[in-house]
């Protein structure tokens, strides 16, 4: 059985491993093979900041809580080894602030020590009004993504970096099974109505100062742009805007220049930080993450392809989930193709 996952972000490298660990001992053989023209440093689970929290998608979607609940629970399993510095995971807490009360998210059960905060606490933030503290993991890609393709190519898995232009490229090439994992490009391998680039721009600096995650909520007619700040292991991440429909890839200095009034209000210690970078990234924005199994047909051939795409503001949050999800709908088609063994995969 060979199996194709395109995409080497966190999705996809998640993806692989977990189809490994399903199935690498039930499957024989098992070939995995990874394609990506984009591989870590430079992905866009590289650039995000790597809190886990559902970042302005906590729509009420029972399916991607328990997937992002699922992810909460495994990386937090791995925090008493030694593993999880090399994994860059670490409990990190923090406060969400609001303008006005608003109902609890649905991460509260799934973070750690979660709880409203007291005036005292308001009282450092003027201009919020009501919030919440919680404990909760970072999970940096700049990490994260060198250890999951230590893991994967230790175990046999190969990495192609390469534009894959169709399905049915791979499909011809003797792919049995295809993983879409390829994020905010997705749409030029299937065209995808639903799905949109949801522009974030973020500022990198040294504030070693700076010790728990400040996140406020505020939409204006609908456009977020509430700044929010991030302490990671080295850096802290200072963002942050949310332009949907937005494809630039480039910094922008006007961009740039709000963020870093509206942070410097926030934190205004933050005025004696160095600036390190800037970066841009596109969240692939979907109404829902797509993960379903799709049989399609070039010409006489068959090409099963199993569509994990679409995590928008949350791919590290949700990872370990879908990739539990995707391995299941893998182990359908192995399924199938045991009972069936004549049928062309
Ligand atoms: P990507 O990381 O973009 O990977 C896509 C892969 O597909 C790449 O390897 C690319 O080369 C490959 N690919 C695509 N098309 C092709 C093709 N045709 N051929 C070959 N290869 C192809 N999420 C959180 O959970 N926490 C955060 O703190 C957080 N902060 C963020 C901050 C910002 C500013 C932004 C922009 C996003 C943030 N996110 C955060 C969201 C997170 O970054 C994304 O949800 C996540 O990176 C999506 O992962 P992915 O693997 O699907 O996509
Ligand atoms: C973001 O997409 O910008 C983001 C995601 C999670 C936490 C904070 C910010």
């Amino acid at each position: 059985m060979r199996v194709a996952v395109i995409g080497a972000g966190v999705i996809g490298l998640s993806t692989a491993q977990s189809i490994y660990e399903q199935y690498h001992s039930k499957v024989s053989p098992l070939t995995i093979e990874v394609y990506a023209d984009c591989f870590t440093p430079l992905t866009t689970s590289d650039g995000a900041a790597g809190l886990w929290q559902p970042y302005l998608y906590d729509n009420g979607n029972i399916q991607e809580t328990k997937w992002n609940k699922e992810t909460f629970d495994y990386l937090l399993g791995w925090l008493s080894s030694p593993e999880s510095v090399k994994m860059g995971i670490f409990l990190q807490s923090g406060y969400n602030l609001c303008t006005e009360p608003v109902p609890d998210p649905s991460f509260k059960d799934i973070v750690l020590g979660f709880r409203h905060l007291t005036e005292k606490e308001l009282q450092m933030f003027p201009g919020f009004t009501y919030g919440w503290f919680n404990t909760a993991l970072m999970v940096e890609g700049k990490s994260y993504l060198p250890w999951l393709m230590d893991w994967l190519q230790k175990r046999g898995v190969k990495f192609y970096n390469r534009k894959i232009a169709s399905f049915k490229e791979l499909s011809d090439a003797g792919a049995d099974v295809i993983i879409n994992c390829t994020g905010m490009r997705s749409g030029e391998l299937q065209p995808d109505a639903d799905l949109k680039p949801g522009r974030g721009q973020i500022v990198k600096v040294d504030a070693p100062w700076l010790k728990h995650w400040i996140i406020t909520h505020n939409s204006e007619a609908g456009v977020y742009n509430s700044p929010y700040i991030i302490p990671g292991s080295r850096l802290v991440t200072v963002g942050g805007v949310f332009q949907v429909g937005n494809w630039s890839a480039q910094n922008n200095s006007t961009d740039h220049q709000q963020i870093w009034e509206k942070a410097c209000q926030l934190e205004p210690s933050l005025k004696h930080a160095k600036i390190v970078e800037d970066w841009t990234g596109l969240r692939p924005v979907r109404s829902k993450v797509r993960l379903e199994r799709e049989t399609m047909w070039a010409g006489q051939s068959m090409i099963e392809v199993i569509h994990n795409y679409g995590h928008g503001g949350f791919g590290l949050t949700i990872h370990r989930g879908c990739a539990q999800e995707a391995a299941k709908l893998f182990g359908q088609i192995v399924e199938q193709k045991g009972k069936c063994p004549k049928a062309h995969l």
